[in-house]
Parts: structure tokens; C-alpha cells; sequence
């Protein structure tokens, strides 16, 4: 598939067993933040989670943390706030580090996303990379990201990617492409093409030696469980709101101590890893008046966007929970 926005360059592809080597560090607790989207206030929610944990968990920003951050302020924090931590590679990062002017927004969308959607991501990336907050140092910093990562949470392996296990912006665990089908997910996002079976993760874990896949990108949240023995995170955004009704983000929250958290909106326990996803708690009114002063109606992410940063989307937290509650 080719065409702005449409496009996957081969510098996306990898395979599974590039995850399976020795994890890059070992953690107690783990939160996975895909898909902050430049909402610095969300930034601070995250942080200040993180800082009621004891012992602190180690944090993954597995991209898409710019985007509606194209004023040298935000972007300068988001720059700061996600390199104090640990990150990997999103497509708009990746976006923000190429020459490739064709590459649009990097989202390699599928046939079954709307054009108009598509232009308009194209659009706001366009805009964010012409901008002046886009320094030769953030560049540099965001070139030097590693597109996928594996950590050991209380021993247990866990792949982080951004898309799939095998492209960076891949749609393939997204939530209206697995398997068994949420019908109102594919009739919601009109999705088409070859479905993701329970047997094609469960092979992307073997070979990556993974218990677990934390994904983001494709922008509806899920948990899944597969072959009883392997889970996939999806945390849609830890930047926008994700559920009908709701007003914050959402992170995935990995660890060794089985206790569920308090606030947690769903969670499981595979083999004594505990999985949950956890609200972002961000100030709604602050980033919607934000979000506002720097895309107005008529902008492209006012079209993309401010409906749902109002009212979420579509999902139910029903919708997103595909494993035994436990
Ligand atoms: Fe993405």
C-alpha cells in the first residue's frame, strides 16, 4: 500500500525474534505509555502515578508521545519528561527523524481508515515537522530509539512494541483485527482484511520469548488473553481519552506483586504476572484549552480529534477486556 500516510518503509519491519533476546532491564513494575500524543498534562498524570508506586516502576514510552505538541514549549517537555524515562520508537517519531517526505504520518493505515482521516494525521505531522520546536538535538535523540524492547518484569519476559511483532506501525493487534471478532469494533471502524488469529500472536510470542506483547497505535485499548499462556496490552492512548464518556488516558501497568491496583479499570493474572490498565488522569480542562489554542476548528487535528478528546470513543471498558477476570 503506498501514498502518505498509507506507507510502511522497510525500516519499519522486524521479526518476533528480534525480541528475543536478553531483556534490556529488569523491573518489579512496569508501565507501558503509548500514544501520549504531545498531552503534557497526561505526562504529569503518568509521573505522578508513578511516584505513588513503591518501589517505583520503570516506564516505556513506546512512541507516538509527540504529535499535537507542535509549539516549542510542550514539545521541550514531552522531549524532557519521556527521556528521564525509557522510550521506543513511534511512527511519528520516526516520522520526525526521516527525510522521507512521502512517508506523511508514518501510520502505514490501512485501506479500511478513512482519507480524510488519513490527510488530516498527514496534515498535523507536516506541521509539527516544519515547526520550530523540532530541534537538531530532539532529532538526534529520537533517531537513536530503539523500535522495539524487551524487559523482564519479576522474571517474566515482555515484548514492547509499538504496531505488531512485526512492523513498527502494524495494525495487526489492533482491536478490530484479532480474533475472536468484536463485531461492533469491525463494524465500527469498517474493518477489513485477513483477521489475527489466536495462533498467529501465540507464534509471535514463542518466537520473540515473550509472556506478554504491549502494543499502542491503532487507538482502541484492549487485554487479551491467548492460548491461556500468552496476554497482549493494547493501551490505545495514555494522551486521549479511550472509553465513551471518559476524559482520561490510559497506561498498561505490568507486575510482579499479583495484588490488583485500586484504580485499576481492568486487569489479569497470567502465571503470577499481573496486567492492568490503568486511567491517566490528566486535566481535561487544561488540554482541551490547549489542545484548542493550538488546533482551532478547521485544523486537522481539530477534525481528527476534538470530538473524541470530549467525549471518548465509542468503547465500552466491557469491549476491551478479552480475558478470564481474575
Ligand atoms: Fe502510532
Amino acid at each position: 500500500m503506498a501514498g502518505p500516510g498509507r506507507s510502511c518503509p522497510l525500516a519499519y519491519r522486524y521479526r518476533p525474534e528480534d525480541l528475543a533476546g536478553p531483556p534490556a532491564f529488569d523491573t518489579t513494575t512496569l508501565y507501558v505509555v503509548g500514544g501520549l500524543y504531545g498531552n503534557t498534562h497526561a505526562l504529569d498524570a503518568v509521573l505522578a502515578r508513578a511516584a505513588a508506586e513503591h518501589p517505583p516502576p520503570e516506564i516505556v514510552f513506546n512512541g507516538d508521545f509527540h504529535y499535537l505538541d507542535a509549539a516549542p514549549e510542550p514539545f521541550a517537555a514531552v522531549e524532557a519528561g519521556v527521556h528521564a524515562h525509557r522510550a521506543t520508537l513511534g511512527n511519528v517519531e520516526y516520522a520526525l527523524t526521516t527525510g522521507d517526505d512521502a512517508l506523511g504520518c508514518g501510520c502505514d493505515y490501512p485501506a479500511y481508515v478513512a482519507d480524510p482521516v488519513v490527510t488530516n494525521s498527514n496534515l498535523v505531522l507536516a506541521r509539527l515537522r516544519a515547526g520550530a520546536a523540532v530541534t537538531d538535538a530532539a532529532r538526534a535523540r529520537l533517531a537513536a530509539l530503539p523500535r522495539h524492547l524487551t524487559a523482564t518484569v519479576g522474571g517474566h519476559r515482555v515484548g514492547i512494541v509499538h504496531g505488531d511483532a512485526e512492523s513498527l506501525a502494524g495494525w495487526r493487534l489492533a482491536l478490530e483485527a484479532v480474533d475472536p471478532p468484536d463485531a461492533q469494533a469491525r463494524a465500527r471502524t469498517g474493518f477489513s482484511g485477513p483477521a489475527t488469529t489466536s495462533a498467529t500472536v501465540a507464534d509471535w510470542c514463542r518466537r520473540a520469548d515473550v509472556v506478554a506483547l504491549c502494543c499502542t497505535h491503532t487507538g482502541l485499548p484492549y487485554l487479551q488473553e491467548h492460548a491461556a499462556r500468552y496476554l497482549v496490552a493494547n493501551n490505545g492512548c495514555a494522551g486521549l481519552p479511550n472509553f465513551t464518556g471518559a476524559r482520561s488516558g490510559l497506561l498498561t501497568r505490568l507486575s510482579a506483586d499479583p495484588r490488583p491496583p485500586a484504580d485499576s479499570l481492568y486487569g489479569t493474572t497470567l502465571d503470577g504476572l499481573r496486567v492492568d490498565a490503568l486511567p491517566v488522569r490528566y486535566d481535561h480542562e487544561r488540554w482541551r484549552e490547549e489542545f484548542l489554542s493550538r488546533w482551532p476548528a478547521g485544523s486537522p487535528a481539530h477534525a481528527n480529534y476534538a470530538d473524541r478528546i470530549d467525549e471518548g470513543t465509542w468503547l465500552t471498558v466491557d469491549h476491551a477486556v478479552r480475558v478470564p477476570r481474575r
